[in-house]
C-alpha cells in the first residue's frame, strides 16, 4: 500500500473520570505511558506527518513525547473531539490527505487496523471508521448502519434505550479523505455535553455525499481507557500477551497471572519464575536463573543459572552466574538523590 499519510492522536483531554493529577495519557501500562502506545501503533505505518494534540497537562505531555518525531498542536480549552482535531489544521493545512486519526487513551490498537482504515479511504471512501462489538458498550458511542456503510454514532449520553442497546461501538479511530478540515468547520455542539464530536463528522460526510465506511475489529482492540477499571483491564491484556510470549520463547511461569513484568525486560530460555514476581525496567534474566515468588527485580542483570529467592529485591544489580541470593535479600541502590549499582559474583551464596 504505498503513498503518503498524516496522522493525528488526540490527547488534551483531562480524564475527569480516572480522579488523578496525572493527565489521563500518561498513566503507565506496564510502565509506560498509555500515550506511546497509540504514538508507537502510529509510527509504524510511517506517517509523513505525525501531530498530538495535547492540553490538559499538556507541558507533561510533551515532555513524555521527547525523542519522537512529532509535532505538537494545542488546545487550550477542551470543548470536544472534534474540536481538539481542528487544532491541527494549522500544521495540516497544506497536507491533502488521507489522514488517520486515533485516540491517546486506545493502547490497544494495532498496525494491521489502522492499515485497513486508510485502505478504504484510499480505495474511494471519504471516511472509515472502526468499530466493534462489545459485551458491555457502556460509555461508546453506538454505531447505526446499514451493511458495510456507517449512518451515524450516537453517544450514550444522548442515546434513546433502543439505541444503547446497540451493542456495536465507534473504537475512536478513523481515516479520512482531503475534505477532513472543511467537514470538521460545520460540526456544531449542540447535544447533551455541549461539546463538539468528531464522530458527527459521520452524519457531514454523508450530506456531502461521500461514503462512511466501516471496519469491523476485533473487540480487544478497541477498548478505550476512561476509568482506572479500564486502565486495569487492559493492562491485563498486555500482560497476557507479554507472557504468552516468552513462555513461547521458553520461560517457565508457575501460575503466570500473578507474574508482573514490564516489555523492557528480557529473558532467556528456561528461566522460572514463581508466582508473584516482579520483574521491571532494564531487567535481563539470563538461562536457567530462578526467580522465587515474590521477588521484584528492577534494572537487574541476573547471569545464566543464578538463582534469587522468595522476598528478595534485587535494583539495579548484576548477579553473576550460579550466584544464590537467599531469601530476603535487599540491594540498596538508592539513597534519594543517586542510583548505585551492586556488583554480585559468579558463585556468590548470600
Ligand atoms: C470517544 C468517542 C466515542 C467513542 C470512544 C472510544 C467522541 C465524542 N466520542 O468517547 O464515540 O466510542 O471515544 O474510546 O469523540 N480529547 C481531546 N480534547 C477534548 C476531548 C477529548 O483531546 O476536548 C481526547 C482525549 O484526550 C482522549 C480522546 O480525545 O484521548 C477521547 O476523549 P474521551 O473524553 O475519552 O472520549 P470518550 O468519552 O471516550
Ligand atoms: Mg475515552
Amino acid at each position: 500500500m504505498g503513498g503518503m499519510h498524516a496522522h493525528v492522536i488526540l490527547a488534551a483531554g483531562q480524564g475527569t473520570r480516572m480522579r488523578s493529577r496525572l493527565p489521563k495519557v500518561l498513566h503507565p501500562l506496564l510502565g509506560k505511558p498509555m500515550l506511546l502506545y497509540a504514538l508507537e501503533a502510529a509510527l509504524a505505518l510511517k506517517p509523513e506527518r505525525l501531530v498530538v494534540v495535547v492540553g490538559h497537562g499538556g507541558e507533561k505531555v510533551v515532555e513524555a513525547l521527547e525523542g519522537y518525531p512529532v509535532e505538537v498542536a494545542w488546545q487550550k480549552e477542551q470543548l470536544g473531539t472534534a474540536h481538539a482535531l481542528l487544532q491541527a489544521e494549522g500544521l495540516l493545512r497544506d497536507f491533502p490527505g488521507p489522514f488517520l486519526v486515533t485516540q491517546g487513551d486506545t493502547p490497544l490498537l494495532s498496525p494491521r487496523t489502522l492499515e485497513a482504515l486508510l485502505r478504504r479511504v484510499r480505495e474511494g471512501a471519504g471516511m472509515a471508521l472502526l468499530t466493534a462489538e462489545l459485551p458491555d458498550p457502556t460509555g461508546y458511542g453506538r454505531i447505526l448502519r446499514e451493511g458495510e456503510e456507517v449512518l451515524g454514532n450516537v453517544e450514550e449520553k444522548d442515546a434513546p434505550p433502543e439505541v444503547r442497546a446497540i451493542r456495536e461501538v465507534n473504537a475512536g479511530a478513523y481515516a479520512f479523505d482531503g475534505f477532513l478540515f472543511q467537514a470538521l468547520k460545520e460540526v456544531r455542539n449542540e447535544n447533551a455535553a455541549r461539546e463538539y464530536y468528531l464522530p458527527d463528522l459521520v452524519a457531514i460526510y454523508r450530506a456531502h455525499g461521500r461514503r462512511v465506511l466501516a471496519v469491523r475489529g476485533v473487540a480487544e482492540e478497541a477498548l478505550g481507557v476512561n476509568t482506572r477499571e479500564e486502565l486495569a483491564r487492559v493492562e491485563g491484556v498486555l500482560l497476557r500477551r507479554l507472557r504468552a510470549e516468552w513462555m513461547g520463547k521458553g520461560v517457565r511461569m508457575i501460575l503466570p497471572e500473578t507474574i508482573y513484568l514490564e516489555p523492557s525486560v528480557e529473558l532467556a530460555p528456561d528461566v522460572t519464575l514463581w508466582p508473584g514476581a516482579v520483574l521491571k525496567g532494564k531487567t535481563r534474566i539470563g538461562e536457567g536463573c530462578e526467580v522465587g515468588p515474590y521477588a521484584v527485580l528492577e534494572d537487574t542483570v541476573l547471569e545464566p543459572g543464578a538463582k534469587a529467592n522468595h522476598l528478595t529485591y534485587l535494583g539495579d544489580a548484576t548477579v553473576g552466574a550460579k550466584a544464590n541470593i537467599g531469601a530476603g535479600t535487599i540491594t540498596c541502590n538508592y539513597d534519594g538523590f543517586g542510583k548505585y549499582p551492586t556488583r554480585i559474583g559468579a558463585g556468590a551464596f548470600i
